[in-house]
Order: structure tokens, then sequence, then C-alpha cells
């Protein structure tokens, strides 16, 4: 087991990583208090019954939720404090998260609102989850207007990476999560993209040890990240690299339908492709970019249904517009990219032109 440390100051939490941590009872946070599991439907009958077991100590309880991002609402959170109220949990509670980013964003919301804010574990179940949102406290349901638009900062207490939990999960998800590990790459760490290019077969394959050197290398960089950044005022904002594309392709086709991490997969292609429409960056290094996403059996283009005005329309309600100007994330070379805003409609028309015309 390998254990990394957010530091923030007296928020700081450890993120432990390794194999069969939740059959080890003592590994799971010392919560002597009431504590609530939210999980889903899916995963319930793979791994409820073993957290509820390390946990036997405690007035434990558990949700299940329906399984899908077209759940992560503000109906679904209902459910959630629901069962709070139901038993009676008060402010000392515990909420543990487990599942994929769409638990723990959902399960974080409702720590961070229940009775004003209550604690929470992150026990993330997907490779996505485990490299990216259950780290660094963002937590949040969508609108049917957007993506992720009610939510709060809220920092979980702990996050258990257990990789044995990833082996149920499916090629499909699998991958989705690789686009938020190939991600890392390109915002921040030229190395870590060389080392993915090269490793990119065995994590397909599911070799054990490069899953684990992936998940450990993008918690590490994330873990800096939100240190830095906690809010993101500035830095953090990078995480959302190929972000605000993405999103608008996910809310536009029906939350679920595109998986996030398919959709930002295609939102780092035209990231990329307008990083060297604004001069930031050659072809080769778009073309290589892309290579990377498609030996990933990422998508490396919007879907066809969508036209350029309906994906601004969707980009122009991202969290990223301040002052009615619209952020982007671009890339001036692998592992190196900046937040932007000095770019015209007409170079981000270009972008969605070349890909959905
Ligand atoms: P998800 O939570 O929907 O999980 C994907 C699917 O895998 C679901 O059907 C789930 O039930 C199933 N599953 C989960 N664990 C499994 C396992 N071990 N075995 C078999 N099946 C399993 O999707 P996701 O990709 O984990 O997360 C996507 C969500 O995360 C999006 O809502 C996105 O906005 C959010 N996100 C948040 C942050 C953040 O910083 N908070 C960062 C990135 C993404
Ligand atoms: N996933 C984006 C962030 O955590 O900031």
């Amino acid at each position: 087991m390998h254990t990394l440390t957010i530091d923030l100051g007296d928020r700081s939490y450890p993120i432990l990583i390794g194999r069969d941590l939740l059959t080890e009872q003592h590994l799971l946070p010392n919560v002597t208090h009431q504590i609530m599991v939210v999980t889903n439907e899916t995963i319930a009958p793979n791994y409820l019954d073993q957290t509820l077991s390390a946990l036997s100590a405690k007035d434990a309880q558990h949700v299940i939720l329906p399984d899908g991002e077209q759940y992560k609402s503000t109906q679904t959170l209902d459910t959630i404090y629901e069962a709070l109220l139901t038993h009676r949990f008060d402010r000392g509670c515990t909420l543990l998260a487990l599942g994929g980013g769409v638990i723990g964003d959902m399960t974080g919301y409702a720590a961070a609102s229940y009775q004003r804010g209550v604690n929470f574990v992150q026990v993330p179940t997907t490779l996505l989850a485990q490299v990216d949102s259950s780290v660094g406290g963002k937590t949040a349901v969508n609108h049917p207007l957007g993506k992720n638009m009610i939510g709060a900062f809220h920092q979980p207490k702990a996050v258990l990476a257990d990789m044995s939990v990833l082996e149920s999960l499916s090629d499909r998800e699998f991958k989705a999560g690789l686009a938020e590990v190939i991600k890392y790459g390109f915002i921040l760490d030229a190395d870590f993209f060389e080392w993915l290019e090269n490793n990119i077969d065995a994590l397909l394959s599911r070799d054990s040890d490069a899953i684990a050197w992936a998940v450990r290398r993008s918690c590490e960089i994330k873990a800096q990240i939100v240190e830095a950044d906690e809010h993101e005022h500035g830095q953090r904002a990078l995480l959302n690299f190929g972000h605000t594309f993405g999103h608008a392709i996910e809310a536009a086709m029906g939350y679920g339908n595109w998986l996030h991490g398919e959709a930002i997969s295609a939102g780092m292609v035209m990231a990329l492709d307008m990083s060297a429409r604004t001069g930031r960056m050659g072809g080769n290094t778009v073309q290589r970019g892309t290579h990377l996403l498609e030996r990933a059996g990422l998508p490396i283009a919007p879907p066809q249904e969508m036209n350029p005005e309906q994906m601004h329309g969707y980009m122009a309600r991202d969290k990223k517009v301040a002052a009615g100007q619209l952020k982007l994330i671009l890339a001036n070379a692998i592992g190196e990219t900046e937040v932007c805003s000095d770019f015209s409609e007409s170079d981000l028309f270009s972008t969605l032109s070349a890909f959905l015309d």
C-alpha cells in the first residue's frame, strides 16, 4: 500500500492506494459515530457487504441509489437527505461514498450541505474516481442546463483507492478513466505523457503494476495542484483541460449517453486543435496527443449530431465564463498548459466548425 497526503493544513487527509484495502478493517477511517454508506444498485451487490462488515463496530446504515449520470441531480440528493433524517443522523455523522465519480460527487455535496456540513470519506471504485474525482474536494450535482452547476468545495477526511475493485469495471468505463490519466500528462507532466505512450498497451491489458503507477502519479499531480490552489483561483483550472468542450457534449447528448471521460477525450482533441489554430503549438503535437487518445480506444471527435452553434451555446454556460468571457485551457506543448481568454470567437468557431460541419 502507498499513502499520499493532501496537505491542506488542519484539513489534510490521506490517500491510500493499494490492493484488497476494503478487506482490511483497520484501514477504513476510525469513525466511532453514525456512518452512512452511499452507493448504487450496480456497486452494492459486489462491495456493500464487504464495506459494511469492515464498519461493523459502528452505527452503519446505507442508502442505494439508481445508477447513472442522469441521476446526479437534486432529486437524488433528496434520497440521501431522507435516509440521514430517517435514521436521525446528527452533525457528528460521516458519509462514505462507495462508487464512481457520480456517487462521490453527490455524496460529497450531501455531506457539504447536510446540517451545514458533515464529514465524508471517499472509497472510489472506478479508475476515473481513483485518479481524479475522489481527490480535491469538488462536489456537485448536475442541472438540466449545465453540468456540475450545483455544488460546493468540501474535502473528504480520507480517500481509500482499492485497485482490486477495478477488476469488475467494464472496458468502456476503464478507458473513460484513462482519459483523465492522460489529461495529467497533457497539462503538467511530459515525462508521464511519454510513460503513457510506452505503457498504454499494458494499461489496456490491465497490468496491475502499470495501473498502480498510473493511479499514483495521477494522484500526486492532483495533490500538487489542489495544495497550491484549492479553490481554483488559478492553476487548478488546468485540470479542466478539454472539459469546457466535453461538458458541452455531455449536456447536449443527455447525461450518461457519452461517458464523462469519453466526452473529455474528444474535448481534449478540440482543445489541442484550438491551441494549434491560435499559434501555440504545431500540428505534430496535435497529432501526437490525438494518437495516444485513439490508442486508448477513446473518441477523438465530438458526436456528429451536434453543430457548432449548439456546442457554443453549451460552452457559454460553462463555469469558466467570467464577466461574459469564456476561458479555455490551451496547450503550448505536451506538459505545458495555460488558462486563456485571448482568443477570438472566430478562433473558437474555426475549431467547432472543423469538427462539426
Ligand atoms: P460513474 O460514477 O457513473 O461510474 C461509471 C459506471 O461504473 C457506473 O455504472 C457505476 O455503477 C459503475 N461502477 C463503478 N464502480 C464499479 C466497479 N468497481 N465495478 C463495476 N462497475 C462499477 O462514472 P465515473 O466515470 O466514475 O465518474 C464520472 C463523474 O465524475 C462525472 O459526473 C464527472 O462530472 C465526475 N467528476 C468529478 C470530478 C471532481 O473533481 N469532483 C472530476 C472528474 C469527474
Ligand atoms: N476535476 C477537476 C478538479 O478537481 O478541479
